[in-house]
């Protein structure tokens, strides 16, 4: 039986002092200086809610909240949904720290197409009045768009090779946000989140997403029993979780947090998914199976409802108050390298 939890406003913000475990995974490949000031940076950094002092908003209630759904995990970290937080609290306590965001979007062959929309929509959408640096991973840099970016925002653009499979251009993309840490965002961004580039923006996407470690519930499965969830069923696989475990069905075409905790994630997931190719295994969402599994084991701090990364596909459901990030209808058959 699930109870439902009212929720407290701005809640979400004391969570970030949390500190789930995180497990045994230590760093070897990196050159040790920049992962040291990273660690002493998170260890250091200041996570004080400061609240400007004549801000005026609703009253949070101890008792009533402004929804019904699951707004925390059994595990303690908040669940953001529309009416969980207040935007403008959010923003005031947040804007102050100078954070730099860096986002990263994979446009490969015939996903170019999308690009523009993305980033148009994200002007409009995403982390506005923050500094932002968008990364994009591509085979056609010249076919990049200008885009009219708001001061402090940038885009770099790494040309990586086209696959054949579309499996594989997906799988590489752990390892490419892992290279791209160690080679420049770990100097530059405080949080990194990673997306599917076949999307739009329409509603606001912001700073109440912040948080250590950040999983994306799947629109497809949060209303589905663990057991329909589409994990890697192979024991022979490392991204295997049995029937009867499990806590939501996590979506790979978004996943986020602060640089460090990424970079943890990032490295085990494209570790394992070099230890399963190295016994012919390819896990059966690619790096999605294996994110779920590394969410599994080291819960996330924050969950972000499926309003953070809906599906065309799926019509908007009774739950769901508003849609900020979507993904577009296409024709798979067409865009896709392969079938
Ligand atoms: C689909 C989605 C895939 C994958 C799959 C998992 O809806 O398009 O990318 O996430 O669900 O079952
Ligand atoms: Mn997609």
């Amino acid at each position: 039986m699930v109870r439902k939890i009212r929720i407290i406003l701005a809640f979400g913000l004391y969570a970030t002092n949390l500190r789930c475990s995180i497990s045994n995974i230590q760093p070897t490949s990196h050159g040790k200086t920049w992962w040291t000031q990273r660690e002493d940076l998170s260890r250091k950094r200041s996570w004080n809610v400061e609240s400007p002092e004549r801000l005026l908003y609703k009253q949070p209630s101890a008792t009533r909240g402004g929804s019904d759904v699951m707004a925390v995990t059994p595990w303690l970290a908040p669940i953001i949904w529309e009416e969980t937080f207040n935007p403008e609290l959010v923003d005031a306590i947040y804007k102050p720290m100078n954070l730099t965001i860096a986002t990263t979007v994979f446009a490969v062959g015939k996903y170019i197409r999308f690009l523009g929309e993305f980033l148009e929509t994200a002007e409009k959408h995403f982390m506005v009045d923050f500094k932002v640096h968008y990364h994009i991973f591509t085979d056609q840099p010249q076919e990049v768009p200008a885009v009219n970016l708001a001061a402090g925002r940038k885009i770099f653009v790494h040309q990586v090779p086209k696959l054949d499979r579309w499996q594989d251009i997906s799988a590489s993309r752990m390892q490419m946000i892992q290279t791209i840490i160690e080679e420049q965002v770990h100097r530059e961004a405080d949080y990194i989140y990673c997306q599917d580039v076949d999307a739009k923006f329409h509603f606001r996407w912001g700073a109440e997403t912040l948080d250590r470690l950040v999983g994306q519930i799947h629109p497809w499965y949060y209303d589905l029993s663990r057991d329909q969830f589409t994990y890697e069923r192979r024991p022979e696989s490392t991204a295997y979780i049995p029937s009867g475990v499990g806590d939501f069905y996590y979506i790979g075409a978004m996943f986020g947090g602060t640089v460090e905790d990424v970079y943890r994630l990032v490295k085990k997931c494209h570790e394992n998914i070099e230890a399963d190719k190295a016994k012919g295994i390819e896990a059966a969402w690619q790096e999605e199976s294996h994110l779920n599994w590394y969410l599994l084991h080291n819960k996330p701090s924050k969950v972000l409802s499926p309003e953070y990364m809906w599906d065309d596909q799926r019509g908007k459901t009774e739950v769901m108050r508003v849609i900020r990030l979507s993904q577009i209808l296409k024709n798979y058959g067409e865009v896709r390298e392969n079938v």
